[in-house]
C-alpha cells in the first residue's frame, strides 16, 4: 500500500516511491532508503510530504514491510473482465486508425467520434471498473488505453460541468487524439525503463507540439480537438509546456483535459511507478491549486466513485 506522509518520518528501511517536491529537485523517485545521509537527503528539500510503498520496506510506523497482494495481481471480477474486454478491443481498433493518421493516412472523424460515443458509455456506466481495468496496460497499450481513459474521463467531466453535448463529444474525440504525438517517438524512448537523456526528455516534452503539427493538417477537427493535443501539459501558474500559458489563457476545456491526463497518469501502472490509488492521486492534486483546478479536481473525483475497501483489500 502507498501511505502518504510527513517528511519529517522518514527513517532507513522506507521504501520511497516520490518526493513531493518540484520536478529534478529529488530525481531519485523510487528507492529503498539505505543511509542515514538519504535521511537527511530527503529531509533537505522542500516537500512536505513523501509517499512510502509499505510492501516494500518499512511502514509509516517503521515496522516490517507489509504482505499485500497488488492490485494489478488481483483477479478481476466478472463485469470487469468484461469491461476489460470491450477496453482490449476499442485499443485495437484505435492502433489502427492512430496508426494510419501518424503515417499520413485520412482522417474517419465519424469513426473517431463513433469511438469515443462507446468509450464515453463505458465509463458513464461504470467508471471506477473502467478505470480499474484501463490501469492494466501491457507497454505496447500503454497510449491507446491511456487516451481512451483521458477521453472517457473528459466527457463524464464535461457533461458533469454542463458542457453542451456537442463539446462533450469534441472532448471525447480530443481525449483520444491527445497524445497522438506520442505515436512518433521511437519505442525505444518512449518505453525506455532507465533514465531519459536531455535529449530524449526534449524528444518526449515536444510530444504535444508534434501532435498538434500533425493534427492541424486535417481542417474538419473541431478547434478544441487541437487545444486539448497541444495545451494539455499546460498548468495553471504557466510553469507547463510547450507554451508555458497561464490560467486566464487556458479554456475550460483544457484545464479539464490536464485535470485527466495527470490523474490517469498518476493512477496507472507503469514501468517507472506503483499505481497511486484514486484518493491519493486526487490529494496530490487538491493540494497543488496553482497547477490544478481544485472544483475540477473535486468534481472528477466525485464521478470515479472509489470505496476503499475495495481497494485496499483484495
Ligand atoms: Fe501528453
Amino acid at each position: 500500500m502507498l501511505v502518504m506522509i510527513a517528511k519529517d518520518r522518514v527513517r532507513k528501511g522506507m521504501f520511497i516511491e516520490s518526493v513531493a517536491c518540484p520536478s529534478r529537485e529529488f530525481s531519485r523517485r523510487r528507492f529503498l532508503v539505505k543511509s542515514d545521509s538519504e535521511v537527511a537527503q530527503i529531509l533537505a528539500t522542500s516537500a512536505q510530504e513523501i509517499v512510502i510503498n509499505e510492501q516494500l520496506g518499512l511502514n509509516a510506523e517503521g515496522r516490517g514491510p507489509t504482505k499485500r497482494t497488488p492490485a494489478s495481481q488481483r483477479p478481476l471480477t466478472a463485469r470487469a473482465e468484461a469491461i476489460r474486454g470491450k477496453v482490449t478491443q476499442s485499443a485495437q481498433a484505435l492502433r489502427g486508425s492512430l496508426g494510419n493518421l501518424v503515417e499520413g493516412g485520412a482522417l474517419d472523424l465519424q469513426d473517431l467520434s463513433q469511438a469515443s460515443e462507446v468509450n464515453a458509455r463505458l465509463w458513464s456506466g461504470s467508471a471506477k471498473i473502467a478505470l480499474e481495468v484501463t490501469r492494466l496496460k501491457s507497454k505496447d497499450e500503454t497510449t491507446y488505453l491511456h487516451s481512451l481513459a483521458v477521453s472517457g474521463m473528459m466527457t463524464l467531466l464535461g457533461r458533469s460541468l454542463d458542457l453542451d453535448e456537442e463539446m462533450v463529444a469534441n472532448l471525447g474525440v480530443a481525449g483520444i487524439l491527445h497524445d497522438i504525438g506520442k505515436l512518433l517517438i521511437p519505442d525505444e524512448i518512449l518505453n525506455k525503463q532507465g533514465k531519459l537523456t536531455d535529449s530524449e526528455r526534449q524528444i518526449i516534452r515536444n510530444h504535444p507540439e508534434a501532435g498538434y503539427d500533425l493534427l492541424k493538417a486535417y481542417p474538419e477537427l473541431p478547434q478544441v480537438v487541437l487545444d486539448v493535443c497541444r495545451l494539455h501539459h499546460e498548468v495553471l501558474d504557466g510553469s507547463g509546456y510547450p507554451l508555458g500559458l497561464k490560467q486566464k489563457d487556458l479554456c475550460i476545456c483544457v484545464q479539464l483535459s490536464t485535470v485527466c491526463d495527470v490523474f490517469e497518469a498518476l493512477t496507472s501502472i507503469r514501468p517507472y511507478k506503483r499505481p497511486w490509488t484514486t484518493t491519493e492521486a486526487l490529494d496530490w492534486m487538491f493540494a497543488r491549486p496553482h497547477l490544478y483546478d481544485r472544483k475540477m479536481v473535486i468534481r472528477l473525483g466525485s464521478l470515479i466513485v472509489e470505496t476503499p475497501s475495495n481497494e485496499r483489500n483484495p
